[in-house]
């Protein structure tokens, strides 16, 4: 299926690494061009080299940290003398490992990931979501933790950092809807990523689902690709979570 966003410009941010690499590789498959953004200058070109090699799009990359605001600030001030972008991906680290229980949870552990987690979505969608209001077309799509609608054990900072994040999203869905932007939330779990497997317990999980198996980066990426879709255009403010089966609520 066509998606119709060819020609469009993504913002991805994490587009060096596991899941956002794989958004960005899907986004690039649809003719979009990208902007990679993460921390590591030297990992972002690998990257854009690796997307580079396979799609004939443009692709520029942003070493910028999410937890500063001030970075971010930049980063929309570039893009917008450099033609803006028409979807932004926000996509931030993982919580601090090993997970742990809620009571064995440190105050800097804590501090973390409401760095990492919520106010580096917060930063970006502050400077950045300016960026598409006005051209009567946009996709926002944050990609959060199926934990959101499910928690599970031993992750309580995701948990409450990333429902922090998908209340975000609905208050802007529901404030820029009209600009013809869509706002919504990918949620992934037990997804194989190289970071996944650091878990003991991956087979076991896998088997808990109703799908019994692990998901790829590609059934990810294809779903946030079709959010960012023309044909997605009445879907905001929502969580789509792609866990196999894992939620076992109705929504
Ligand atoms: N796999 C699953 O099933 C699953 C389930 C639930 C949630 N998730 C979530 O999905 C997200 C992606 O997971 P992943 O395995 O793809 O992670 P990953 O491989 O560790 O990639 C994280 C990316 O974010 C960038 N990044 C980290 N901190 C940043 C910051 N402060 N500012 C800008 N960029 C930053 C990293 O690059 P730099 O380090 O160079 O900045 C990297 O590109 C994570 O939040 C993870 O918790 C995944």
């Amino acid at each position: 299926m066509d998606f119709n966003i060819q020609g469009k410009r993504a913002l991805v941010f994490g587009g060096s690494s596991g899941l956002g690499l794989a958004v960005a590789q899907a986004l690039a498959a649809e003719g979009v061009d990208l902007v990679l953004g993460a921390r590591d200058a030297g990992r972002l070109e690998t990257a854009r080299a690796q997307i580079a090699a396979q799609y004939p799009v443009r692709i520029d990359c942003a070493s910028a940290d999410m937890t500063q605001r001030a970075d971010m600030r930049a980063l929309a001030e570039r893009l917008r003398g450099d033609g803006g972008i028409d979807i932004l991906i926000l996509n931030t680290a993982r919580p601090p490992s090993p997970m742990r229980d809620f009571l064995d949870e440190e105050e800097d552990r804590w501090n973390e990931g409401c760095s990492q987690q919520l106010m580096a979505a917060l930063n970006a969608l502050g400077e950045l979501t300016p960026l598409l209001l006005g051209k009567g077309w946009g996709r926002i799509i944050g990609i959060t933790s199926a934990t959101v609608k499910q928690p599970m054990p031993k992750h309580a900072i995701s948990t409450v950092f990333r429902a922090g994040v998908a209340a975000a999203l609905k208050h802007l869905a529901n404030e820029i809807g009209h600009q013809g932007v869509t706002v919504n939330a990918v949620a992934p779990a037990t997804i194989r990523t190289a970071s996944l497997t650091t878990f003991h317990n991956l087979e076991q999980r896998a088997a808990a689902l109703p799908l019994k198996r692990l998901g790829t980066i590609e059934e990810f990426a294809a779903t946030v690709a079709f959010v960012a879709s023309r044909q997605a255009g009445f879907i905001t403010g929502q969580t789509i979570n792609v866990d196999g089966g894992m939620t076992l609520s109705l929504s």
